[in-house]
């Protein structure tokens, strides 16, 4: 790779609240990816070379035209490639009777390899053309076809956690972990062959997934808790997503607390575990989680289709709780992080319409949430989720004016850098994504000719 300067319009979030939108930025990125310089205010690409001692002629430039601008790459901290087929399928359902409905059956198919390199490359392809750069995945109970997920991920040179879903209790007999051995043979299966193919994690890597409390016994969530702490790898499932599902593992696991403490004495709780859901956690459970160092992913478009409820970000963001976006496909309805984050903007207004405005997120936490606060939750956050020097070019080109935009873009718009933000994020989509970069190499969309 040679080095490149991205010269132009570049947005990106110091904080919860504090979106950067730089109009004439530079950013040097070395022939690793590594993000060498940010200039905040660059005169020129070869003013910014010259003042950081890269030699003239040693790297390339990206220059980019109005109306567009350098956003960092998504993060889906949960989303379950498998299910990609039944995006917008799940009528009038809740989580329980979808779970039966529409899940388990197709999820039971991937025994199919080529249905799993069918919907695997789809899903992959259509989420890095959607700016995701990193996602947390489901896959299913078949070991082969989640190792054919990971290994079409690193192909492809989308980051991703790769998860064999672990579910031995509770669960339809034609799709299931028999037996307390099976689930431990797969998971290490998986785990094996990620090790071979990416030894160190750099792109893909294996995370721990029981599937939730209602569907594992209290011993395969123990042995998943040992192996996480044996190996350091991260952990992700469900937490109290549906008011009936609570009810379940209450009933399942009547030695525990709270759903949150039934993870707790697995030991399945620490900073790298990702929550996915989180809506109707007691007080104590979220003090619990927070203790832990958890993140959770909070998916709007799912809690809103399967009817479960409405998470509360600001309370969970007030206790300190790493927060990040899940599309939850396809109890979510959108592969898209950026419908994902809009979702999660309405949900918070619907929240502050009971009464308490302080739950109201604004574009730029929201846009905090689908970046930075997902490195947070995926514990990457040293390395990726903006554009600070000796950070991973993971990133996406947004342009808005062009032919096929879903924006209309007007002459006197073009200077009021926030409004275009704005605009992007309540009426974009993926024809605005231009292009699509993990550590420093082009994943989506086509090469700039020099
Ligand atoms: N809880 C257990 N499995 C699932 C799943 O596949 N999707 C969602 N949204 N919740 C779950
Ligand atoms: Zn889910």
């Amino acid at each position: 790779m040679t080095k490149v300067i991205y010269f132009g319009t570049v947005v990106h979030s110091l904080s919860l609240a504090d979106l950067q939108v730089l109009a004439k930025a530079a950013v040097g990125v070395d022939d690793e990816g590594t993000i060498a310089f940010l200039d905040t205010e660059a005169a020129s690409p070869d003013n910014s070379a010259l003042n950081h001692d890269w030699e003239h002629g040693s790297y390339e430039v990206v220059s980019i035209p109005a109306a567009s601008f350098f956003f960092p790459g998504f993060f889906d901290t949960h989303i379950h490639a498998s299910q990609y087929p039944n995006v917008g399928l799940f009528g009038k359902t809740t989580l329980l009777d979808w779970l039966n409905t529409y899940t388990f059956p197709l999820e039971s198919s991937f025994s199919d390899l080529s249905v799993a390199r069918n919907v695997y490359s789809r899903v992959i392809s259509r989420t890095l053309g959607n700016g995701t750069t990193t996602a947390a995945y489901y896959a299913t109970v078949h070991s082969e076809a989640t190792n054919l997920l990971a290994d079409l991920a690193l192909e492809a040179g989308q980051r991703a956690f790769i998860g064999r879903c672990c579910m031995d209790a509770n669960s339809p007999d034609y799709y299931c972990d028999k037996t307390l051995e099976d689930a431990q043979k797969a998971t290490h299966e998986v785990i094996d062959h990620i090790q071979k193919i990416d030894p160190t994690y750099e792109i893909v890597s294996p995370i721990i997934t029981p599937r939730f409390a209602a569907s594992c016994t209290h011993e395969l969530l123990s042995w998943l808790g040992d192996l996480s702490k044996k190996t350091n790898l991260p952990v992700q499932t469900h937490i109290s997503e549906n008011l009936l599902e609570v009810q379940l593992v209450k009933e399942m696991h009547p030695f525990a607390d709270s759903y949150a403490d039934v993870y707790d004495k697995c030991d399945l709780l620490n900073q790298k575990t990702i929550l996915a859901h989180a809506v109707h956690l007691s007080e104590a459970e979220r003090d619990l989680i927070a203790r832990r160092g958890c993140g959770v992913a909070h998916c709007p478009a799912s809690n809103s289709a399967l009817t479960s409820g409405e998470t509360r970000v600001r309370w969970l963001l007030n206790a300190g709780v790493k927060v990040g976006l899940g599309t939850d496909v396809s109890g979510g309805f959108t592969p898209s992080v950026l419908h994902t984050a809009r979702q999660a903007l309405l949900v918070s207004r619907h929240l502050s319409m009971k009464g308490d405005e302080s739950h109201k997120l604004s574009i730029e936490e929201v846009l905090y949430l689908s970046t930075l606060g997902g490195a947070e939750v995926c514990c990457l956050d040293k390395k990726l989720g903006n554009f600070l020097p000796g950070k991973k070019w993971d990133a996406q080109l947004i342009t808005l004016d062009t032919k096929n935009s879903p924006v209309d873009i007007f002459p006197w718009e073009l200077q009021k850098q926030d409004d275009l933000v704005a605009k992007w994020l309540f009426n974009g989509d993926d024809r605005n994504v231009s292009k699509v970069w993990v550590a420093g190499k082009l994943v989506a969309g086509t090469s700039f000719s020099a």
